[in-house]
């Protein structure tokens, strides 16, 4: 079901979609000992590895509302008092929108070979429906050829989260017809780029947006509504399904999966209910739309999920099927789960849906924002998944930290923290590949600093430095690490790089 099929270029070119980037075959298999995922370990990594940055439209393009930009619920969600730290809005950003060039050149300097980026829907179709508007398509045509000519692949999102307004004032992803929105906006993208972009994810991060957006609140549209989340999950799995589709049948080459936000989920004890609930812990955090996407239903673990609160109806099964080329993994940290109390789940909306709890671990150092560093969570799950579903080919589609160092007094940014983050995630990722995992690429988020959600602009993620009164961009000692790491094909130590440069 997975991977790249070999009659793909045929029906390309009998599509009219010619894709000129290509992925890398099968990765090498390497022997790789059982060690530390120590940042000094020099791990190999397959040939014609991707090594990229990733970045989302509304966290970095700025140019909210220029050359006919529709209005989206991340434009109205920071320009709602208390919803941002800081006051912050996404208005101007890292004005990518403007700074193209300069972001491609960091790009080039870090000798990246892959930059995963997402299209705002509301630039590009500013209704949400109906009319394109040209000038939106051209900035991410111009962005896309840039991104060729420099020999780096375009990755493309087609939803990181910015949702036209209108289509809120509608219904949202609570209402099912936005689904087939999606779908149309996917065939307008496809036909727009589809003869250069040949790797596309359909979203980032369903269900975190799902959740944070409609249950929890704290990110747009900032809805607190257990129904609007249920629904909403299960019209964005139809989406998933109906965008697939969309993007195949425009562009059969295309190879198409979504950027899923995954966790390592242990149990609190060994005790059999807390075993249980990192089981369900898993399938809610990780499962939930891959397993509609590639089994046409919803996790065995999730049977409590009550589905006529979420719409499902008819041949809704069917629908959501999505037979992914790849899978996209998102990972920064890992979860511990314990089954939760009757008071707990009383208190806590997502506890009352779900009989379990979900907190980060304590044992590791924490980044900037509060999550802890353990590397190994992303080995377990990169074999986890490979093991549960029959090695399909990962990519890793974001891990990063916020670390918050600014210049020195001789300019350098001396971020050695995210240079041992990045290492041993590295290493734990070649561990697993070497063990047989078929991962096809790593993107650290981020290329730039930028604007971090409800955090604003006070989490710096970003392997180069953005001063935003100025927009001016540094290299930080991890992105001249990074280029290293990128230039050898392996992970290589921090302080051999600073004795050759
Ligand atoms: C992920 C998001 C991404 C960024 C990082 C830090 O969950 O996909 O946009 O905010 O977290």
């Amino acid at each position: 079901m997975l991977g790249a099929s070999s009659a793909a270029a045929l029906s390309a070119a009998l599509s009219g979609c010619s894709v000129k980037s290509s992925a890398s075959g099968k990765p090498q298999s390497l022997s790789f000992s059982e060690q530390e995922f120590s940042a000094a370990h020099e791990a190999p990594f397959p040939k014609n590895f991707f090594w990229g940055t990733a970045t989302s439209a509304y966290q970095i393009e700025g140019a909210w509302k220029d050359d006919g930009k529709g209005e989206s619920i991340w434009d109205r969600f920071a320009h709602t008092p208390g919803k941002i730290k800081n006051g912050d809005t996404g208005d101007v950003a890292c004005d990518s929108y403007q700074l193209q060039n300069a972001d491609i050149a960091l790009m080039r300097a870090m000798n990246l070979s892959s930059y995963r980026f997402s299209i705002s829907w509301p630039r590009v179709q500013p209704g949400g429906s109906g009319a394109a508007n040209q000038k939106g398509i051209d900035y991410y045509s111009r962005l896309v050829d840039a991104l060729l000519e420099a020999k780096i692949r375009p990755f493309v999102t087609l939803y990181h989260w910015d949702l036209p307004q209108s289509l809120q004032d509608g219904g949202g992803w609570p209402k099912r017809e936005t689904a087939d929105r999606f779908a149309d906006y996917t065939e307008l993208m496809a036909k727009a780029l589809g003869d250069r972009v040949s790797d596309w994810m359909l979203f980032n991060e369903p269900s975190a947006f799902t959740e944070l957006g409609y249950n929890e609140g704290t990110h747009a549209p900032g809805h607190k509504s257990v129904l609007e989340f249920l629904k909403a999950a299960h019209t964005v799995n139809l989406a998933q399904g109906a965008g697939f589709r969309a993007l195949k049948a425009t562009c059969p080459a295309a190879r198409v999966g979504t950027a899923f936000n995954m966790s390592a989920c242990e149990p609190a004890t060994d005790s059999d209910t807390d075993r249980l609930a990192a089981e369900r812990a898993h399938a809610i955090t990780n499962l939930w739309f891959l397993e509609p996407a590639l089994h046409g239903k919803y996790p065995n673990a999730l049977a409590f999920l009550p589905e006529k609160a979420m719409g499902i109806k008819g041949d809704d099964m069917q629908k959501m099927r999505a037979p992914l080329d790849f899978i996209g993994i998102n990972l920064y940290y890992r979860t511990i789960a314990s089954a939760a109390g009757a008071l707990e789940r009383l208190a806590h909306a997502q506890e009352w849906l779900f009989p379990v709890k979900m907190v980060g671990g304590i044992q590791g150092p924490k980044t900037d924002i509060g999550w802890e560093v353990w590397p190994k969570a992303l080995y377990d799950v990169v074999m986890r998944i490979t093991k549960d579903y029959n090695r399909p080919v990962i990519e890793i589609t974001e891990s990063g930290c916020a670390y918050n160092d600014g210049p020195e007094a001789d300019g350098a940014i001396n971020d050695t923290r995210r240079i041992r983050y990045h290492g041993e995630y590295l290493s734990a990722l070649a561990k697993a590949i070497g063990q047989g995992a078929d991962v096809h690429g790593y993107h650290a988020w981020s290329l730039i600093d930028n604007f971090e959600w409800a955090e604003g602009f006070s989490q710096r993620f970003g392997l180069a430095y953005v001063d935003f009164k100025t927009q001016h961009r540094t290299m930080k000692e991890s992105g001249k690490w990074y280029a290293k790491v990128v230039e050898e094909n392996r992970v290589v130590d921090s302080a051999m790089v600073a004795a050759r440069s």
